[in-house]
């Protein structure tokens, strides 16, 4: 069997299958600024990327390659080798849906109603015991497809644990982990239980390098180590003593993939959206938010501040149009599910408050759709990005780069694209709901001049750090 000298380990991979009419399957790569920018590397340098299996879909593709190598089953990836792993569907369950989403994904982004949760309880345990067994599929995965000293590179909270496994078992690779969510602040950590809180510590501290995507994350996970482990922390030079290694933590910024887009954006299938969008919304000014619908990307309150807006500023009622796209996530996590119908009831709300025959303030759209969603870039005169949270945020880069006449940003300042982008985006405190209304008409009524001036500042910080560079940064700083 050939061993690789580049592995790539995240939950989620770069194809995704379904089953079509007639039975049988289809595949398509995922998109998104990090998959496609793996995807490029993985094409000209041996890479092998694993990943799991996500759906009854994915795990019938995994059944008909030979021990899960896609690229060995007559799938075109584009010369990626994929290796997808069929993790038993309970156990995967337990690691994805409930430690990494609905914990991990919560902690790191601050999301918890106190009062009612979180609470650790002996379902947890059982999940966490699935999510270490989890962990250890990939790890084995790693272990058994690397060559001699190869480098490999963890993805995410989903695989905290995969680092420490792996040097365990194969001192001689170079390991690296990279985090794309925040890192949450010790008063907020220490809601785990102590011994998991460790664990997921010591378990990525088995990397010789970490990464993190703002030193704003970067420095919570050092405060973390210090707290929690009574580790040796040197916070100038980021870095970690701990079992007698030094770890060192980085800063990567994730910028917008400026070259694929705009070449993905000159296709006719975005035209045509175009097209569509500028004869729905006529004259009127557009703001448009693209996000998956996730509780820490704060659609509620951007909506509520949409509200606001109409209210206290009747001006803009008949000329301004609001295009929200919520596609679809996590569906099997109740709160996401709950966070989804008060989004739509809000959305309701609003369109029976102030719409009229002729006007429908807010569009709401549910069914993802990768090219309208660049269509509306071109076009948008406000671009709201609002999270509570966020490792980054690529929507916040990506749509000034496809921006034909400049848009203004209204951005959190809670996101990690926000220390790039900084004051030539419209920065707010996402729970200021007032301030957000403020910056909308303040984008709305920018000069054109100034927005464009802005706007070309932003697209030169946003594709400063395309993902293929992001990637080689990250071998790189494995030595
Ligand atoms: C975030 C995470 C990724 C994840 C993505 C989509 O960006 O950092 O690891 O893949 O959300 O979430 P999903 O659960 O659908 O993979």
């Amino acid at each position: 069997v050939d061993k690789a000298q580049i592995l790539v380990a995240s939950n989620r991979g770069p194809v995704s299958f379904s089953v079509a009419d007639d039975g049988s399957l289809a595949f398509r790569r995922g998109g998104g600024g990090l998959v496609s920018g793996l995807s490029s590397v993985a094409a000209d340098i041996e890479t092998l990327w694993v990943c799991a299996a996500l759906s009854d879909a994915d795990r019938k593709a995994v059944a008909a390659a030979p021990e899960g190598r896609l690229d060995q089953a007559g799938f075109d990836l584009g010369g990626a080798r994929v290796r997808m792993l069929d993790i038993a569907p309970e156990t995967f369950a337990d690691a994805y849906t409930w430690v990494a989403n609905s914990t991990l994904w919560f902690v790191h982004h601050m999301l918890y109603d106190t009062p009612n949760k979180p609470g650790f309880d002996a379902t947890f345990r059982h999940q966490w015991e699935n999510y270490r067994s989890y962990n250890a599929a990939f790890a084995e995965a790693l272990v058994t497809g690397a060559g001699e000293g190869a480098k490999v590179a963890v993805q995410d909270y989903h695989l905290a644990l995969v680092p420490r496994m792996v040097r365990g078992r194969r001192p001689d690779l170079r390991i690296a982990h990279f985090s794309h969510t925040p890192w949450a602040p010790p008063e907020y950590f220490r809601m785990l239980p102590t011994d998991v809180g460790r664990e997921l510590l010591e378990g990525m501290l088995g990397a010789d390098h970490l990464g993190f995507l703002s030193s704003r994350w970067a420095d919570a996970f050092l405060e973390c180590c210090a707290r929690f482990l009574h580790a040796g922390v040197d916070r100038r030079a980021r870095t970690v003593q701990f079992g007698g290694r030094i770890v060192k933590v980085g800063v990567h910024g994730l910028g917008a993939d400026g070259a694929f887009l705009r070449e993905r954006a000159e296709a006719d299938d975005v035209a045509q959206r175009r097209g569509e969008l500028r004869e729905l919304v006529g004259d009127r000014k557009l703001i448009v938010r693209v996000d998956r619908t996730e509780l820490s990307k704060n659609i509620v309150r951007g909506l509520a501040a949409y509200r606001e807006l109409l209210a206290t500023r009747p001006e803009w009622r008949g000329r301004v149009t609001h295009m929200a796209y919520a596609y679809p996530s996590r569906g099997d996590v109740p709160e996401y599910r709950e966070y989804t119908a008060a989004v739509q009831r809000l959305a309701k709300e609003i369109n029976e408050e102030f719409g009229t025959d002729d006007w429908t303030p807010l569009i709401l759209e549910v069914n993802d759709d990768f090219p309208r969603s660049l269509a509306s870039y071109q076009i948008a005169d406000v671009l709201l990005v609002n999270p509570i949270r966020d490792g980054m945020n690529l929507v916040a880069k990506e749509g000034p780069v496809l921006s034909l006449e400049g848009c203004a940003v209204v951005l959190s300042t809670e996101a990690g694209a926000a220390d790039d982008l900084g004051k030539n985006a419209l920065l707010i405190n996402p729970y200021d709901i007032s301030e957000t209304t403020e910056a909308l008409h303040k984008g709305l009524t920018m000069p054109q001049e100034e927005r464009r001036a802005r706007c070309e500042r932003m697209v030169e910080a946003a594709t400063a750090l395309p993902p293929q560079r992001w990637f080689t940064d990250q071998l790189r700083a494995l030595g």
